[in-house]
């Protein structure tokens, strides 16, 4: 693995499971040293240890991505030890599965709340840092539910993260005159605990629809998420890029 993350300090929002965990790990084995941030500090907790012990340092903070407040504290815990951020990666989401007569307002509300509103936060609080220090890369977290019809997920999921391509697009128009990258993923079914839900059957037609013939591997969205993040993208802002084994393309 290169060191091209050297000295670099990322934020891993929903950093304490399956895709955020994966990236932590991936960014640290690139040399970055890593704020795992996450309602459940438990798991960051563990997270960051995990990060300790590839020989990086790592900071384990509780956020709740809904609240400007709390995504205040953290990021300013982050300061306080690290004095920068170099990159974000806005990992924390919810999911949920229905038709929209099952989802309520509270459903909405909830939903759209951490995928889109908590990514929007995130970004808010760390730009002027990112601005600060002209440099940046900042990868949020679509779905290739945000891209194209979904089998499976409901409206307030599917909403919030076509959403998290709009904010993506607009951000990167925005800051790249401050020297701040902004692109997202957009994966298909990732084999994390967001997923343990599914049938046997539910991941069976999944394998038959997509061309590679099986769920995805969180660490293979983090080797995404942290291409983009990386200098090797230096030309790349505002774009969504799939990682979905060829389910969906365009
Ligand atoms: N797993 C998939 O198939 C898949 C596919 C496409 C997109 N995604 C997206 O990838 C991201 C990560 O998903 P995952 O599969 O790793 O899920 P996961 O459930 O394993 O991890 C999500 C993490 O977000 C944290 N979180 C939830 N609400 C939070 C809040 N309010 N504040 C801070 N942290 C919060 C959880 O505690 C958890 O650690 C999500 O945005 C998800 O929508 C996942």
């Amino acid at each position: 693995m290169t060191a091209d993350m050297q000295g670099l300090t990322a934020v891993v929002t929903g950093g304490g499971s399956g895709i955020g965990r994966s990236t932590c790990l991936e960014l640290a084995g690139r040399g970055a040293q890593v704020a795992v941030l996450d309602i459940a500090v438990e798991q960051a907790e563990r997270i960051a240890a995990e990060v300790r012990g590839l020989g990086r340092e790592a900071l384990a903070c509780q956020v709740d991505v809904t609240s400007a407040s709390s995504v205040h504290a953290a990021v300013e815990q982050v300061l306080d030890r690290f004095g920068r951020i170099d990159i974000l990666v806005n990992s924390a989401g919810i999911y949920q599965i229905g038709t929209i007569n099952d989802i309520s307002e509270a459903d909405w509300d909830r939903v759209v709340g951490v995928n889109l509103k908590g990514a929007f936060l995130v970004c808010k609080e760390v730009v002027p840092v990112m601005q600060r220090q002209k440099a940046g890369a900042i990868v949020n977290m679509s779905s290739i539910s945000g891209r194209t019809k979904s089998m499976l997920a409901g409206v307030n999921y599917v909403a919030s993260k076509s959403g998290v391509i709009g904010l993506t697009m607009c951000l990167a128009n925005q800051l790249a005159a401050d020297g701040i990258r902004v692109n997202c993923v957009a994966p298909s079914s990732i084999d994390t605990p967001m997923n343990a839900n599914l049938t046997a059957e539910q991941v069976r037609q999944f394998e038959e629809r997509t061309p590679l013939g099986r769920l995805g591997k969180p660490e293979e969205v983090a080797a995404a998420i942290a291409f983009l993040a990386s200098p090797a993208a230096s030309y790349i802002t505002g774009d969504t890029l799939n990682v979905n084994g060829g389910i969906f393309m365009v």
